[in-house]
């Protein structure tokens, strides 16, 4: 289908009239950026593949009036779950959030002895993005942090038994860059131990582990909508659940913690809405306002929502562009193997790549140093996150524990860079890339 034929055909189904259409057409394709042109402009490191269509997405759930969450937030529910073979979704407004709400949820009392409670163990790892491993400690439990594997960049996972303790309930860890953890480790690990295990998919949508989409092996599993991501509702997240119980937690710790699970508009859905009894309150009092949980308002907005319908609509695409970008790019640095580590994808994994990882091999080559050079040539850098969160001025204090050492989660920190492979940039901007990292090693007399 051409885009303007899905345009008309967005403007007939909906709420926008021909006339208004045109106009936004119009001014929605001269707002969003051109082709990049190498050594001119910033060649991010992260950035969002928006089609007019995608704006005008937002434009038409607007016109319907309904500010909050609504029937769009219901449909892009429907797809995320179906795209990642779950049973349920439920949106949230950052990744950060999605991270906050599923942690929250499993301290819930309606899990019985397996709820995490305070004091209570959660492996991870200290080097990553920092919300990750935030509602561990915003919920008095302690962080266990394992070393990570040079060059996947995920969880040592042959480490990850001698970590277990008594104390141990959860496992949380993030696919690093797009690229999966040893989820088949990871997972009989968790089954082996009774153990939860959240996902943090916020980086790798579209990854497989096995043929399946990571996301779907976690008991809970998180994603970002954040302009950075494989696909983008500006701010925006999502917990996917894999069961019922469950379901019924998360909904109620991201809507202020009520009991009632009435979408918005809806009433008495439970059909006992003044009929139930529960801890001192009076009999029958409204069931709307029954709260169960300490929970949080963290819901999403239908004009959010909509553009990430029309944003995953195309999910496939921008997946296929990260994964060529990444293996292009993988191809001309090979020439580069003696002064950097080159990502290599984890083992039955095919990621959906976030980042290209560079780690400056054996001091020959210094981070910040070539970084600060790139950035000067116009081509956008990240580190890997924190790097080693223990380091941060907001974690001096927290209490911890260390599984054997960090040694590679502080070469990360100290030697490690990535750059984009976000569907924008094309092979002109790659061999752009390339050939500046090139003149770089040339005039430091590496070459
Ligand atoms: C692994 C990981 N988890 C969580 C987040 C938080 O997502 P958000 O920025 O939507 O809060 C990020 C952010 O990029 C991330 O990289």
């Amino acid at each position: 289908m051409t885009l303007l034929k899905e345009i008309s055909d967005l403007s007939a189904k909906k709420n926008l009239p021909d006339d208004i259409l045109s106009a936004l057409q119009l001014i929605v394709s001269k707002n969003i950026s051109a082709e990049k042109v190498a050594g001119e402009d910033l060649l991010q490191a992260a950035a969002p593949t928006l089609g007019v269509e995608d704006i005008i997405a937002g434009v038409d759930a607007l016109l319907t009036g309904w500010l909050t969450e609504g029937e769009y937030c219901r449909q892009f529910e429907l797809q995320l779950a179906k795209t990642l073979n779950t049973k349920y979704a439920a949106l949230v407004n950052s990744g950060s959030s999605a991270n906050l709400v599923a942690f929250a949820s499993l301290t819930s009392p309606k899990l019985g002895e397996r709820a995490i409670k305070r004091g209570d163990e959660v492996i991870t790892v200290a080097a990553g993005f920092p919300t990750t491993i935030n509602p561990i400690v915003q919920h008095g439990c302690i962080p266990v942090f394992v070393d990570i594997d040079i060059p996947t960049y995920n969880i040592a996972s042959d480490l990850v038994e001698a970590a277990i303790s008594r104390k141990t309930k959860a496992i949380i860890l993030a696919h690093s860059l797009g690229n999966p953890f040893n989820v088949a480790k990871i997972r009989q690990l968790a089954d082996k131990y009774n153990l939860w295990l959240i996902e943090d998919n916020c980086d790798a949508l579209g990854s497989t582990y096995n043929d399946e989409p990571t996301g779907s092996f976690g008991d809970l599993s998180t994603i970002s909508f954040y302009p950075a991501h494989q696909i983008t509702t500006g701010e925006g997240g999502s917990v996917i659940i894999n069961n019922s119980k469950l379901k019924k937690i998360v909904t109620s710790m991201r809507n202020w913690g009520r009991d009632c699970w009435c979408i918005p508009g809806k009433d008495n859905t439970c059909g006992t809405r003044f009929e139930q009894c529960h801890a001192e309150l009076p009999d029958g009092y409204d069931h709307k306002y029954v709260f169960s949980h300490i929970g949080y308002n963290l819901k999403m907005t239908d004009i959010q929502a909509a553009i990430g319908l029309s944003q995953i609509r195309k999910l496939d695409s921008f997946v296929d562009a990260r994964r060529e970008n990444h293996a292009y790019l993988k191809q001309l640095f090979s020439e580069f193997e003696e002064f950097f580590i080159l990502p290599e994808a984890t083992i039955n994994a095919n990621p959906s790549w976030f980042g290209f990882m560079l780690t400056c091999k054996d001091g020959k080559v210094n981070r910040n140093d070539i970084t600060k050079y790139l950035n000067s040539k116009m081509i956008g850098t990240r580190l890997f996150f924190a790097g080693n969160i223990t380091k941060h001025p907001a974690y001096q204090g927290v209490e911890y524990r260390v599984v054997g050492d960090l040694t590679n989660t502080n070469i990360v920190m100290k030697d490690s860079f990535w750059m984009g492979v976000w569907p924008g940039l094309t092979k002109t901007h790659l061999d752009y890339m390339y050939e500046t990292v090139k003149e770089y090693l040339t005039a430091k007399n590496l070459l």
